[in-house]
């Protein structure tokens, strides 16, 4: 079996790197949609057609398993794709592929709650203790998948969403780490100011944030966790492969990175996150 991981660009890379590590016999097709990168600022059914076309893409390589590795992608399309293309592709198609999100296992390490659990809701106000930071692309913290998901677990929570409109789009192109830095440090300054205070926890809520997770880091107060998408999603994949041994791992030698934009090697700032060179064939 190969597992694809689709994202609109680099940011995926992160997720991929983790689940690399986590599943080291399966074989990983990796598609980074570089000539539409990035997604955040797209209307939604732009985002719903791009990332069915990446899927079909993936599957057409001969992957059995999409993991979208993309919360643009996971909250605005995934449950549309699921609901109303997904069934009759896989009937066309003849064998049993599937697609899965990054937004389910960010919400269960999030709020230590499977999916599968919705908080009985009682009529008493309860008090929001613990504050949820979450950075994300315009498009993400629109569709407000984080405040309704968490709210329908865990009442005591009170999740405030930071739109970053321009951050994926840098770290895309490969930005110097001081203009990361300043963009970083003013979201971050600009959420506490919203808030009143720093926040108790934190999700990068972007694939591509990860790469710059120090600078997050450093611009957060020490005593606010980050709470990591890429651990998340193999955690859950592990759990959906105790759940479907069907998918039996591959080879391992297949570690394919494809891209709908300029082939060829990455960023000097992908590589640094990557630790070596990378480079991508044509889709
Ligand atoms: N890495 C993506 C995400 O997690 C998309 C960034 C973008 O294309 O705007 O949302």
């Amino acid at each position: 079996m190969a597992i694809g991981v689709f994202d609109s660009g680099v940011g995926g890379l992160s997720v991929h790197h983790r689940l690399v590590e986590r599943f080291p016999s399966a074989d990983f097709i990796y598609l980074a949609d570089q000539a539409n990168t990035p997604y955040g600022g797209r209307p939604g059914e732009e985002i719903v057609a791009l990332t069915r076309a990446g899927c079909e893409r993936l599957f057409a390589q001969g992957c059995d398993l999409v993991v979208l590795a993309c919360n643009t992608a996971s909250g605005i399309a995934l449950r549309r794709l699921q609901q109303t293309w997904l069934p009759h592709y896989r009937r066309a198609l003849g064998r049993p592929v599937n697609v899965l999100g990054i937004i389910v296992p960010t919400i269960e390490a999030a709020t230590g709650l499977p999916w599968e659990h919705e908080a009985e809701r009682r009529g008493d106000k309860v008090e929001k203790l613990d504050i949820l930071a979450v950075f994300s692309t315009p498009a993400t913290a629109n569709s407000r998948v984080y405040e309704i998901e968490i709210d329908k677990r865990r009442q005591d929570v009170a999740v405030f969403s930071q739109p970053c409109p321009d951050l994926a789009g840098l770290i895309e192109q490969g930005a110097p780490r001081g203009v990361l830095a300043a963009e970083v440090e003013g979201q971050v300054r600009a959420i506490t100011l919203r808030i009143g205070r720093p926040p108790d926890r934190a999700i990068l809520g972007c694939t591509h944030y990860e790469i710059v997770a120090d600078l997050f880091r450093d611009a957060l107060p020490p005593r606010t966790p980050l709470i990591h998408q890429p651990q998340a999603t193999a955690d859950a994949l592990a759990r959906y492969f105790e759940r479907h041994p069907e998918y039996a791992m591959g080879s391992g030698a297949v570690r394919r990175f494809l891209t709908t934009g300029r082939p060829g090697a990455q960023s000097s700032l992908v590589e640094a996150f990557w630790g070596g060179p990378l480079s991508f064939e044509s889709a």
